[in-house]
């Protein structure tokens, strides 16, 4: 079976073809963050009407380097949510449209199903079941991961998502957007120890997690100061050794207290360096085992929309014809394929 997926939630317009057996058949990713750089964020209009121009001849290039004829699409997959409507509603339109004219099932995929599920694009993922932190710029949690559609949150933020965090203090420190590989360039020529910033919540059992305070501990470090180069480094490591430091520490805590071994990490901050050297480190001394998929698996992208999107029309799910687009889903509402 042969999969267009298309992922148009945020800033990033993408489509791939996956096919069972064989695995991607074509990835494309066109970054809008050019188009954002000058306003310091997303701007959901800008997003929406690139989003417009762009995918329908990202189709076409996906499907001439697939090698395929539209006839040969089986099923096409699209992110229904959670994201920005209007960018929601121009991948939801167009997957809808073309799954009418080619006479194929169309289904609509939750963005961090399509995260959880990444690491299965690539060979030696784990099975289920499997703890995923899952860390993007929009969400931060612990997954427990039995099956497809089989999703306990074991905990979350209560404030700020991780990506966000580091948006946000990159921001502090006079870095562009998008801030989080900015900030973590920036932590590398960063002295240890300088800034000893708070590790949220990790004084507090369970496995929420908190990131505001973390923030508040920056601005006030940098507030009235001039910083130099070497100082801004500083800042930038001292926040990233507590931010590592804390999803670290969860991660470890929801593997014990579950007992399962293997956790994956899921979301654009799981391209961080620092964070893949210290979880597959701690871990390892733990006796588990962490997965990490590619870093241009772990930031958006359609393949895992696209192979999330098979996993269900595999499994002989289908959806009714209306477009369906929800800027806001808790992942807990979804269940197992249903066909
Ligand atoms: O999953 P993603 O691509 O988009 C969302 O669904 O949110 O995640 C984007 C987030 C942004 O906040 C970005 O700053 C962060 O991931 N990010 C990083 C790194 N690369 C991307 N954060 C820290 N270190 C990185 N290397
Ligand atoms: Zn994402």
């Amino acid at each position: 079976m042969k999969v267009l997926g298309i992922e148009t939630s945020c800033d990033e317009t993408a489509v791939a073809v996956f096919e069972s057996g064989r695995g991607l058949l074509a990835n494309c990713v066109w970054s809008q963050v050019e188009l954002h750089r000058p306003h310091g964020g997303v701007v959901p209009e800008l997003a929406s009407r690139e989003h417009i121009e762009r995918l329908l001849p990202m189709i076409y290039d996906s499907l001439r380097e697939a090698r395929l004829a539209p006839q040969a699409i089986d099923g096409i997959a699209y992110t229904a949510g959670p994201g920005l409507i209007g960018a929601l509603l121009v991948g939801a339109s167009v997957a809808r449209s073309l799954g009418y004219a080619w006479g194929v099932p169309v289904i609509g995929v939750h963005h961090l199903e399509g995260h959880l599920l990444a690491p299965q694009l690539e060979p030696g993922a784990p099975d289920f079941p499997f703890i995923a932190l899952q860390v993007s710029g929009g969400h931060t949690m612990l997954v427990e991961v039995a099956g497809i559609g089989q999703y306990r949150i074991l905990g979350e933020t209560l404030d700020d998502a991780a990506g966000e965090a580091f948006d946000k203090t990159a921001k502090l420190l006079g870095l562009g957007y998008p801030g989080g590989p900015a900030l973590a360039a920036l932590a590398e020529s960063g002295r240890d120890g300088v800034f000893d910033f708070p590790r949220p919540m990790l004084d507090r059992p369970g496995l929420d997690f908190s990131f505001s305070g973390l923030k508040t501990a920056v601005v006030v470090a940098v507030r009235g100061r001039t910083l130099d180069q070497q100082a801004r480094a500083d800042v930038a490591r001292g926040f990233e050794m507590a931010m590592v430091e804390t999803l670290v520490t969860k991660s470890l805590r929801a593997l014990r207290q579950t007992g399962i071994q293997a956790l994956i990490v899921a979301g654009g901050v799981g391209a961080n360096r620092r964070l893949r050297a210290e979880l597959s480190a701690a871990v390892a001394r733990a006796g588990g085992r962490v997965h990490f998929p590619r870093p241009e698996f772990c930031t958006d992208n359609a393949a895992m929309i696209a192979l999330a999107g098979h996993a269900r029309l595999a499994a002989g799910e289908r959806e009714a014809l209306p477009v369906r687009a929800r800027a806001r889903w808790p992942l807990d509402e979804l269940a197992a394929p249903r066909p």
